[in-house]
């Protein structure tokens, strides 16, 4: 009887007290991540709970070592348990240059022989990939108002949202190098636009624009301006900034069964690293680092794709 009645009375201020220990939970801010070691991404909190990284790798925003180190460190970073505080609800990439968003990898990084730095490399590569979809606590938007083609559009495609500005731009190449987008890419495409448009993309090594990406759902949509893309991005990630935590996680998690499986993933990273290093593979890579110059803001690299058959003639 008495404990009963002490509980009653007691009730009301535990609510309170859970209520202020709640909000003062839900009020503690993003911390930004320590700067970039290699300088490649830069860090603004835009609200409470959302994170945006702007991608500057000059001259075109090449997936090197640097840029791979500093995405990994920043995803690794995201993890739950490396944190002493909630991880950001929302991430939003983009892109300081003009021209391009999230370029290919270093084809250096992937001429045979694969010696061990090469290796390192594709393997921390893979990673970025699996901790933007196994980090369910954040969701990641692309704000692509440049070129993605090859591992750009790869990474892109795993984020969980896209959406394009005028200076849009993606497709896989990979093909025309006698490999193919071994790294997620393809499996993540298939979810977003369907296998007969993937096979067209993949195989043919095309590259579309952001209105054409909209209409068959490689982005969620395209802006006419890229201001109006940033401002309808800020929205977004202030709504579900707003909501109490545990909703990112649940939905991202919940949805991620439609996910390829890692077994899948690891057979194409697999079957990537085979093709490569066929003999006829090496010099195709040897001439791609000639006519782009050494991978650099070229007539070749504006429209990596489209060119392709060049290597050919
Ligand atoms: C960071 O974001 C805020 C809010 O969107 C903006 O006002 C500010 O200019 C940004 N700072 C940098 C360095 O980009
Ligand atoms: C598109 O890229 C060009 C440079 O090629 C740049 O001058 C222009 O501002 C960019 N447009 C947008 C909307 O960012
Ligand atoms: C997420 O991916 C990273 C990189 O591959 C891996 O180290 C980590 O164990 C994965 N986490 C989960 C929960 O699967
Ligand atoms: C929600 O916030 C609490 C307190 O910071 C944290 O322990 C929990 O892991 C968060 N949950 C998610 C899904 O982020
Ligand atoms: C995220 O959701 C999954 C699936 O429901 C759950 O197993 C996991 O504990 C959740 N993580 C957090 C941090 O709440
Ligand atoms: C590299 O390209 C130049 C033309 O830009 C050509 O003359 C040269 O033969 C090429 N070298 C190789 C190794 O393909
Ligand atoms: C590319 O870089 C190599 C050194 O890695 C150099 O020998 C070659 O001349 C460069 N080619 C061009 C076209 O800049």
């Amino acid at each position: 009887m008495v404990s009963s009645h002490l509980q009653l009375r007691w009730f009301p201020l535990c609510l309170v007290a859970l209520s202020i220990l709640w909000r003062s939970i839900e009020a503690q801010q993003v911390i930004a991540p320590p700067p970039a070691v290699h300088g490649t991404l830069t860090f603004n909190i835009t609200n409470d709970h959302t994170i945006r990284v702007t991608i500057n790798n000059p001259p075109i925003n090449l997936f090197n070592n640097n840029l791979l180190d500093d995405m990994l460190s920043f995803l690794t970073s995201l993890v739950p348990s490396n944190r002493a505080t909630p991880p950001p609800k929302v991430v939003i990439f983009s892109s300081s240059n003009p021209d391009f968003f999230m370029m290919h990898r270093d084809v250096q990084g992937i001429i045979p022989p694969l010696v061990p730095w090469k290796l390192q490399a594709i393997n921390n590569y893979i990673s970025i990939t699996r901790y933007l979809q196994n980090i369910t606590t954040t969701v990641f938007i692309a704000e692509c108002n440049g070129r993605a083609f090859g591992a750009g559009n790869e990474v892109m495609v795993q984020m969980d949202m896209r959406f394009a500005g005028p200076n849009a731009s993606v497709g896989f190449f990979e093909d025309g190098l006698g490999v193919f987008p071994g790294g997620g890419g393809q499996q993540f495409l298939l979810e977003l636009v369907g296998k007969a448009r993937t096979m067209e993309y993949v195989l043919g090594a095309l590259q579309i624009d952001g209105p054409t990406g909209a209409e068959i759902g490689w982005f969620n949509r395209y802006y006419e301006s890229a201001d109006a893309m940033t401002r309808s991005i800020d929205d977004l990630a202030a709504r579900i900034s707003t909501f109490p935590n545990g909703t990112v996680n649940a939905t991202k998690s919940g949805l991620s069964w439609r996910n390829p499986t890692l077994e899948v993933l690891e057979a194409d990273i697999a079957e990537f690293i085979r093709l490569d290093a066929m003999p006829d593979r090496a010099p195709l890579e040897e001439m791609f680092l000639n006519v782009t110059k050494n991978e650099t803001a070229t007539p070749f690299e504006m429209n990596t794709p489209l060119n392709m058959p060049e290597l050919y003639v």
